[in-house]
C-alpha cells in the first residue's frame, strides 16, 4: 500500500477548522497526523474534533517530534514565516494561507527559502480556482479582448470589518483590508494580466470607520472590537503604472458606503471589455457595440476544498500546481509599494528583481 502523505496543521482556527483539516480529510491518502497552536485549548479542540493524534503548543516541538511531508500555515499574516520557514528546513512542503506573509521581506525569506531546501510553497488563494477568473484570463490570452491598456481590481465591502485582533490589530495582521483581500484584487489582476513587470505604485491609505467609536460601537460581524485595538487601516485605493502601456487600478475597503460588495475585476483592451461581476464581455460584432453575457458553469466543486486538493497534487506532481511562491512575493511586492506609497504621499518604485 502507498504511504500516506502526513500533514501537520500550524494555527487551529477559523481556516484550519473550517477549510484545511475538513479538506485534507476528505482525500484518502492523505493524513492529518499532528496540529500546533499556541492557545493549549485551541490545539485540543482541534485534535479532539478532528480526530488528529498528536496536539502542541510549540511547532517547533511538533516539527522535531513528527515526520510530516505538508504543512498548512493557518496563523495570522505575521506569524506564517516562522513556521514555513521551519516546515520547510525540516522537509515539509508547505501551503501558507492568504496574503503570502506580512511584509515582503517576510515573503523573500519564505521564498528563498523554499528555493533553497527544494521544497514547494504555495500561497492558499482560492480565488485561482474561480471559473469566471480563469475564463477572463483565458479571454486576455486569446488576444479577443486586443491590448489591455487598463484593469480595475477590486475587493469592497459596505460592513465587514473582522472583528478579531487577528485582522484589526497590527502586530497580527501586518495591515488592514490592504493585506487581508486587497491580496486577492492584486493576485487576480497579475494572474490575469500573466505578472507583467511593474514600474511603480501611487496609493492612498484610510482610516475612516475603525476607529470611529459611532461604528465601533455598532460592531461588526457578530463582534465589536476594541477601539484601541484597532491599528490599521480600513480603506485602500492605487494605481500601479506598469513597464508596457498598461495601468491597474486597485481598490479595497472593510467599510464603504458603496453598493458593490466582493472581488471583482473589470479589463479594458483595444478590442473588448470583460468584467467579472455581471460576467459579460463588451465587443464590437459586426460593427456594433454588443454586450455578451457569460453563462457561467455551477461550481462543481468548493474553491477551498480544491486548494487544499491541488496543494497535494502538487506535491505528487513535484511542482506547484497553483499560486506558487514566486507570484505570491510579486503580490507582495505591491502590496508593500502600496504602503509605502501611501506612507510617502508620492509615487514609489516597485521591487520586481527576485
Ligand atoms: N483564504 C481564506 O478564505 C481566508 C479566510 C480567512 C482567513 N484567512 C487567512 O488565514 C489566516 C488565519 O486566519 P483565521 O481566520 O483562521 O484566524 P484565527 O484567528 O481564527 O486563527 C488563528 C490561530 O492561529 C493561532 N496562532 C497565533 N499565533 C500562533 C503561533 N505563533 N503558532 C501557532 N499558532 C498561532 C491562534 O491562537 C489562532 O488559534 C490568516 O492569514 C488569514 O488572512 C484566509
Amino acid at each position: 500500500m502507498q504511504k500516506k502523505i502526513r500533514v501537520g496543521i500550524v494555527g487551529c482556527g477559523g481556516m484550519a477548522r473550517s477549510v484545511h483539516i475538513p479538506s485534507y480529510q476528505k482525500l484518502h491518502d492523505v493524513e492529518v497526523v499532528a496540529c500546533a497552536d499556541i492557545n493549549e485549548k485551541a490545539a485540543i479542540e482541534v485534535s479532539k474534533k478532528f480526530g488528529i493524534p498528536h496536539y502542541y503548543t510549540d511547532y517547533h516541538k511538533m516539527f522535531e517530534e513528527i515526520e510530516l511531508d505538508a504543512v498548512s500555515i493557518c496563523t495570522p499574516n505575521v506569524f506564517h514565516k516562522d513556521p514555513a520557514i521551519e516546515a520547510m528546513k525540516h522537509g515539509a512542503h508547505v501551503l501558507t494561507e492568504k496574503p503570502m506573509a506580512a511584509s515582503l521581506e517576510d515573503a523573500k525569506e519564505m521564498y528563498y527559502t523554499s528555493k533553497k531546501y527544494n521544497r514547494i510553497l504555495i500561497v492558499g488563494f482560492q480565488t485561482r480556482f474561480s471559473l469566471g477568473i480563469n475564463a477572463i484570463k483565458n479571454l486576455v490570452e486569446s488576444g479577443s479582448l486586443g491590448e489591455i491598456y487598463y484593469a480595475r481590481s477590486r475587493y469592497l465591502r459596505r460592513w465587514g470589518i473582522p472583528p478579531s485582533l487577528t485582522f484589526i490589530k497590527k502586530k497580527f495582521s501586518g495591515g488592514g483590508p490592504l493585506l487581508d483581500i486587497g491580496c486577492y484584487a492584486v493576485d487576480t489582476a497579475l494572474h490575469v494580466l500573466g505578472y507583467p513587470r511593474p514600474k511603480n505604485v501611487f496609493a492612498f491609505v484610510f482610516t475612516k470607520f475603525g476607529k470611529n467609536p459611532e461604528y465601533v460601537e455598532k460592531g461588526c460581524w457578530g463582534g465589536r472590537w476594541k477601539i484601541n485595538d484597532f491599528d490599521v487601516e480600513d480603506n485602500a485605493f492605487g494605481m500601479i503604472r506598469f513597464e508596457k502601456d498598461l495601468a491597474v487600478s486597485i481598490e479595497t475597503n472593510w467599510a464603504s458606503f458603496t453598493k458593490e460588495e466582493g472581488l471583482n475585476i473589470t479589463l479594458l483592451g483595444t478590442k473588448g471589455g470583460a468584467t467579472l461581476k455581471p460576467f459579460e464581455i463588451y465587443r464590437e460584432l459586426m460593427g456594433v457595440r454588443t454586450v455578451t453575457t457569460i453563462q457561467g458553469e455551477p461550481p462543481r466543486i468548493s474553491i477551498q476544498e480544491m486548494k487544499i486538493f491541488k496543494f497535494i497534487e502538487s506535491i505528487k506532481v513535484g511542482k506547484p500546481l497553483y499560486a506558487p511562491a514566486i507570484e505570491g512575493l510579486r503580490d507582495q511586492a505591491i502590496l508593500e509599494a502600496f504602503y509605502k506609497s501611501a506612507m510617502k504621499k508620492d509615487a514609489v518604485k516597485v521591487e520586481w528583481d527576485f
